[in-house]
């Protein structure tokens, strides 16, 4: 696939539940190999059922081809008007060709145009770090990420971090924001009338 390869991206409906076990398969499909760099086993990253659920609650969207779904990503509100975004995937066959990037533009115009103040992300970094993880810390910095917190993975699942290959962290990652003027928040004064 080309760059000029046309793709939508769109929020799925709630009601497109039938869509779970092809997303569930293209998220563990894409997760295997940098889980395979970070882990001694690979886990499946989710499920059908999981996914069904994310789907009906209205956070799911996807970039498609013609009828094919090539790459989604996950989006629900955190407190104070942030937004957080994961199990963002694309498939193997269309990597580098900016579907991720498209992906995420949605993500964060959709969290401008709602009024959040922030978007964030969790990422796995390894010590000492995977060339994949690199390169998305990389990407991620280069569109104003910044790291605001971090901890052992082995604190949060101690299970899962019985099969790390080297010790890791859980970073969490933020970018501000700058929500649209809207009439209940207006970006400056109105002049006095
Ligand atoms: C990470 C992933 C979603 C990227 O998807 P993608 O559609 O190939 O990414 P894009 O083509 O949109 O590129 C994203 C950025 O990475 C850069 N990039 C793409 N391929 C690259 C490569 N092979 N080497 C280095 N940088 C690369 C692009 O230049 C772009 O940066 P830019 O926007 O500053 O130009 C995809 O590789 C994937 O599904 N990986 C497995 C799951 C995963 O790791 N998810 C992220 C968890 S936080």
């Amino acid at each position: 696939m080309t760059t000029r390869v046309p793709r939508v991206i769109r929020l799925l409906r709630t009601d497109e539940t039938v869509l779970a076990g092809v997303l569930a398969d293209l998220v563990n499909g894409a997760y295997t190999f940098a889980q395979t760099e970070i882990f001694v086993r690979a886990t499946p990253r989710t499920s059908a059922v999981m996914m069904s659920t994310l789907i009906a609650d209205g956070g799911v969207l996807v970039a498609q081809h013609g009828e094919d779904v090539v790459g989604l990503v996950h989006v629900r509100d955190l407190e104070d008007r942030r937004g957080f975004f994961g199990m963002l995937a694309v498939a193997p066959s269309v990597r580098s060709v900016g579907v991720a990037r498209d992906l995420l533009d949605e993500v964060e115009a959709r969290g401008d145009a709602r009024g959040l103040t922030a978007m964030e992300l969790d990422l796995l970094m390894p010590d000492p770090p995977t060339a994949h993880q690199s390169r998305l810390r990389e990407w991620y910095e280069r569109r104003g990420y910044l790291p605001v917190a971090s901890r052992s993975f082995s604190e949060i699942e101690p299970d899962l971090a019985a099969h790390l290959r080297h010790p890791t962290a859980l970073i969490r990652y933020a970018k501000r924001l700058t929500p649209a003027p809207s009439p209940d928040r207006p970006l400056r004064a109105s002049p006095a009338q």
